[in-house]
């Protein structure tokens, strides 16, 4: 009994990771997805974020689970949610953690990727849609975004959707890259989550150039592997640079 218990609470610190439990699109708050309550409800409950299957990590960076979280065989990662929330260009994104653990090290980065049409239907598969609208890593004094940086502040990162942005319906890629194994490829671990937004406004820019996932990110991809122990220099976030508009 005594080993069973140890056991289940073995296998609850592996897997205390986290997930986004609140969007707040300018002043309007919205729940995230919450993997260990949604499902149990009838109806389950409309989220404007994709479902994903818990707060553990995706650590391949070629399967298609690293674009919205989830597992290929449950196919988490390419269903649409039902609805999608709303945001002015130019308006804040607040996305609430849960309680992050503090050996988990690393960047939070963002992307956006724009619907050809109704964002409720449209999975981007793996082509090349997705464009970097913020980041932020290690600070010049050893500190890291996903540690530090959200204990001050609560626990929500706040980005700022492009204020030249071209209205219409996006899907938010917004991650947490853990780097506490990332000194070998598999190791760094992938939590990202898709948010589906329509940005409203007058802007009328989009960017012209384009990453997918999975394809941004390799084994050799800067900052993939990175020693967090060992290596003082400044960490390269991976991926394209941040479009601003
Ligand atoms: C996943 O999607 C494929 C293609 O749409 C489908 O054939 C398969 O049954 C789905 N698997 C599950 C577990 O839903
Ligand atoms: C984050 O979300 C949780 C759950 O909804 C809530 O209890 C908490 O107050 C939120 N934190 C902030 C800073 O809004
Ligand atoms: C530190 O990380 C940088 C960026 O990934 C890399 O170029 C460099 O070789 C690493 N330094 C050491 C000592 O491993």
């Amino acid at each position: 009994m005594k080993s069973l218990i140890l056991l289940v609470s073995l296998a609850g610190l592996v897997y205390a990771h986290g997930y986004v439990q609140e969007i707040t699109l300018g002043s309007t708050k919205y729940s995230g997805y919450l993997p260990y309550s949604d499902p149990y409800y009838n109806p389950v409950p409309e989220r404007i974020v994709r479902q994903i299957p818990g707060n553990g990590p995706v650590t391949d960076v070629s399967l298609i689970d690293v674009q919205c979280n989830g597992w290929t065989e449950g196919n988490y990662s390419t269903a649409p949610a039902p609805i999608y929330g709303t945001v002015a260009a130019g308006g804040s994104v607040a996305l609430n953690w849960t309680a992050w653990p503090d050996s988990h090290v690393g960047p939070i980065v963002t992307y956006m990727a724009k619907a050809p049409s109704d964002i409720t239907k449209w999975s981007p598969g793996t082509s090349a849609v997705w464009f970097k609208v913020a980041e932020a890593g290690k600070s010049a004094d050893g500190t890291w975004a996903a540690t530090d940086g959200l204990y001050a502040t609560n626990s929500v990162y706040t980005f700022k959707i492009p204020s030249a942005l071209q209205a219409g319906q996006y899907i938010i890629r917004h991650e947490i890259i853990a780097l506490h194994s990332a000194f070998a490829y598999p190791g760094a671990q992938f939590y990202p989550s898709c948010i589906q937004v329509e940005v409203t406004g007058s802007g009328t820019k989009l960017p012209t150039s384009f990453v997918s996932f999975p394809g941004a990110y390799t084994a050799s991809t800067p900052g993939i592997v990175y020693d967090v122990y060992t290596n003082t220099s400044s960490y390269p976030i991976p991926g394209p640079a941040v479009w601003s508009g």
